[in-house]
């Protein structure tokens, strides 16, 4: 049977983009690639991006679409995660199963799957595997470093450490192994923060942690060096990790024809303005504030914010998506101060090319909410980080930037204009040398591991390899 994978996202953003990227990856290789996605997802995609166009020179390529069980209008916003999750319960899961065991992607088809590659949430997908006997490989678009804490939850139960039996969120952690020197009840993902294990989150959880290590493999965005210290345990549990990230980095170094600008997936329009700019900024000395796609903030975390890079002396560039902050806020009540130092010294737009603007030699420090992501462009080039978490694994991944990678300053849980006034002075001033350095060395490491020879182009290679001989085993 000619090897055909079936890649399944998590209907939001980020896990989408992520997805993609890895079909791209597997279609250059020469493997037929299926990307299941919701038709709400699929709609979105084709109104705002240019998926269609930059798929349609893959002829081994195609989408397919399943319903996610809610009517068309359902605004599908966090605030109703059980509407969401009920509707994939009762439909998603079962049409699925159907087009495995008899229907579109089943071995009675014109054209099987071979191998299904889902995210690591769905563990219906494993019990449809198995049913049928074809080889699942998880996909994590989480960082490995929260999928971590997610894996040991079974561990964290046990040992009473979950859920917390206090408030106090200073409580250093001892069940996950590589991480207790350092790891506090306030770096677990935000999840953990609930007492009750009945909980649908918790529940998800402790699913991922009994299915993850069931199946024939694990895809993760992150690159051997960076997360030695967890891989090293993490592999005790699924022995078959396929470590290839930095994702983004590697699919541009595969590319042969470059594509016009970077690959844009974003929903918002760009502003480019501000890389022009940026160019008459001084090296290293911009203040890039950016809370990511989803994230938002109150007016009075907004006001924190302003007035600590304003103190702080610096130029900023500030991403205000629109829709970011919650709450209303007259401009006629913004301090005379705060306008004009502003507009000396600030750029305010509503989207910006990510990417690009970390490339840029002006940017000294980036204020993020810590989504891998984010997380990853930054390492990547080489722009130390002040953390302002706000869910999911941003908790986990600001206490590694600032205790592991010793790449940034994490101020989670606080928004004081006092404090993020002096963690900008300290990154661009006092502690300048030492965490450019570690970040750069961080940096200089993704590029080697993505690189002939290095260990995400190896364990592309062989996650490639893998795929081609499991499909020979299904025939
Ligand atoms: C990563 O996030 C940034 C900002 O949220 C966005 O501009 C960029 O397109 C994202 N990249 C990917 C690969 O999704
Ligand atoms: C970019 O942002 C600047 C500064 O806020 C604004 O003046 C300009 O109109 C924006 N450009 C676009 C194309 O949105």
């Amino acid at each position: 049977m000619p090897p055909h994978v079936l890649i399944f996202p998590l209907s939001m953003q980020g896990p989408v983009n992520c997805m993609l990227k890895l079909a791209e990856l597997l279609c250059l290789s020469g493997i037929s690639v299926t990307v299941l996605n919701t038709d709400h997802i699929q709609r979105s995609l084709i109104r705002h991006t240019d998926v269609l166009s930059r798929f349609s020179c893959y002829h081994n390529f195609r989408f397919e679409t399943i319903s996610d069980g809610l009517p068309d209008d359902h605004p599908r916003s966090s605030e109703l995660f059980l509407e969401i999750l009920e509707g994939f319960r009762t439909v998603t899961e079962p049409v699925f199963r159907e087009m495995m065991v008899s229907g579109c992607f089943s071995s009675k088809s014109a054209f099987p799957v071979t191998v299904i590659i889902p995210d690591g949430s769905f563990s219906f997908a494993l019990d449809v595997a198995e049913e049928i006997e074809i080889p699942l490989i998880y996909f994590e678009t989480v960082s490995p470093c929260a999928l971590w804490t997610y894996l040991c939850l079974p561990n964290l139960i046990k040992a009473g450490e979950v859920p917390f039996n206090s408030n106090d969120l200073d409580v250093p952690i001892q069940s996950v192994p590589g991480t207790e020197t350092f790891l506090r009840r306030r770096d677990l993902p935000s999840f953990y923060r609930c007492d009750d294990l009945a909980n649908p989150a918790m529940h998800i959880l402790m699913n991922q942690a009994r299915h993850v290590p069931r199946a024939h493999g694990l895809i993760i965005n992150t690159f051997e060096t960076l997360d030695a210290s967890i891989l090293v345990h993490m592999r005790n549990l699924c022995p078959n990790i396929y470590s290839i990230g930095p994702l983004h980095t590697l699919l541009k170094s595969r590319l042969t024809i470059a594509p016009q600008s970077s690959v844009s997936n974003s929903l918002l329009e760009e502003n480019r303005t501000c890389l022009t700019w940026l160019d008459t900024q001084l090296e290293k000395s911009v203040v890039y504030v950016s809370i990511g796609s989803m994230a938002t903030m109150t007016v009075d975390q907004f006001f924190e914010i302003w007035h600590g890079l304003v103190n702080s002396g610096q130029p900023f560039l500030w991403v205000k998506r629109p829709g970011s902050i919650v709450g209303e806020y007259d401009d006629d009540e913004v301090s005379k101060h705060l306008m004009y130092e502003t507009k000396e010294r600030g750029f305010m737009a509503e989207w910006v090319p990510q990417e690009e603007v970390l490339a840029h030699s002006a940017i000294g420090v980036f204020l993020t909410h810590s989504g891998w992501n984010s997380t990853m462009e930054s390492i990547v080039e080489g722009v130390p980080m002040i953390c302002w978490p706000h869910n999911v694994d941003q908790q986990v991944n600001s206490r590694f930037v600032s205790e592991v990678w010793k790449i940034g300053i994490d101020i989670k849980d606080t928004c004081d204009r006092f404090i993020i006034e002096k963690a900008v002075k300290d990154v661009i001033h006092l502690r300048k040398n030492e965490l450019i350095q570690s970040v750069k060395m961080l940096g200089e490491y993704g590029a080697l591991s993505v690189a002939e020879g290095g260990s995400s182009y190896m364990n592309l290679n062989k996650l490639v390899e893998d795929i081609k001989s499991m499909g020979i085993k299904a025939s």
